[in-house]
């Protein structure tokens, strides 16, 4: 990250090149240095005559990671944006082997993104947001699905924010309208039986055309395009405001919420698990996350599959 940008974009007004350098430990030529850094990212630096630099236009589309960072301070996130990369669950995974504390893997454009049982992610290039938390957490293998929990709580209440019509699919994607609006692919490095870190992957369509029947995109939703570093520095509030309650004994209230706001509660739904169908009403989820399914046969507990809404009536 660009240390000088990062200062720029703290302040309204001009800053010197002397109280630039004096703020981090630099030389004035040094500075001069990451200024034309800045430059070359397509960000315009005025210099002020008499007064120093300023920050006076920001490319429109695009993360940049220094407004970023700023924008969720104090949470402690170092972040690595990449301009485009296969699959940022993967480059996490790399990453999380050497760095002992929590990061964001961030990239414009993802070549290969994954999705859950083994189907792949679409984004367009600059246009939606594709990234992974790597929390480093210590926990039992047991509570790892409370880490996607939170983090579809929070997707879905950031998204709420726009329209009422957001839901949780179980286990953890965003529904709008029944149609999806965001994925997530979570996965865990594990150490002498406890969790070392948690990969969250999230994919969310922002500004695309969303290119499936079944898809949507919140420019679609809302009619307007949408700061990719605003949206994702209120992801990552959101979920790191709900992290430290996991700690506390507070994953219930958590739990609570997700359910409230699950798709199709109430209603006859079908779950697919390789060839076995099953079709039954949504009553419950519980304490683990596991579904309860109502069916002639009594009640199920469903810890794995993909969930639909039936189109068939409840007889
Ligand atoms: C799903 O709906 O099946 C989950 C999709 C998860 C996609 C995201 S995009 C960012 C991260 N990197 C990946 O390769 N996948 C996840």
């Amino acid at each position: 990250m660009n240390q000088v940008l990062l200062e720029l974009l703290k302040e309204k007004q001009a800053l010197s090149g002397e109280e630039i350098g004096l703020r981090l430990g630099i030389s004035r030529a040094a500075v001069w240095k990451q200024i034309n850094r800045i430059k070359e990212r397509n960000i315009s630096v005025e210099s002020v005559h008499g007064k120093g630099y300023r920050i006076n236009h920001l490319p429109g589309k695009g993360i940049i990671p220094e407004l970023l960072f700023n924008a969720i301070q104090p949470i402690d996130l170092e972040i690595f944006h990449y301009p485009s990369l296969g699959s940022t669950n993967t480059r996490a995974k790399e990453l999380a082997l050497n760095i002992p504390h929590h990061f964001l893997v961030i990239c414009d454009e993802q070549t290969a993104g994954r999705g859950r049982r083994g189907r792949s992610w679409l984004s367009n290039q600059g246009l939606d947001l594709t990234f992974t938390l790597g929390l480093y957490i210590e926990d039992e293998i047991m509570n790892f699905f409370r880490y996607t929990i939170i983090t579809a709580l929070s997707v879905y209440e950031v998204l709420s924010e726009y329209s009422p019509h957001f839901a949780i699919k179980w286990p953890n994607d965003i529904l709008w309208k029944d149609k999806k609006i965001c994925g997530i692919l979570s996965e865990m490095i594990t150490e002498a039986k406890d969790i070392r870190n948690v990969l969250i992957g999230v994919g969310i369509n922002i500004n695309s055309e969303a290119a499936l029947e079944t898809a949507q995109t919140l420019q679609e939703i809302t009619g307007q395009s949408h700061d990719l570093n605003l949206l994702l520095s209120e992801f990552i509030k959101k979920i790191f405001s709900y992290l430290p309650l996991i700690h506390q004994g507070r994953f219930p209230e958590i739990l609570e919420l997700w359910k409230q706001n699950l798709a199709w509660m109430g209603q006859e739904v079908v779950l697919t698990e390789g060839d076995h169908v099953m079709t039954g009403t949504l009553i419950d989820a519980s304490e683990d996350g596991s579904l309860l399914l109502q069916d002639k046969s009594g009640i199920r507990h469903i810890h794995s599959g993909d969930l639909n809404r039936s189109l068939r009536p409840i007889p």
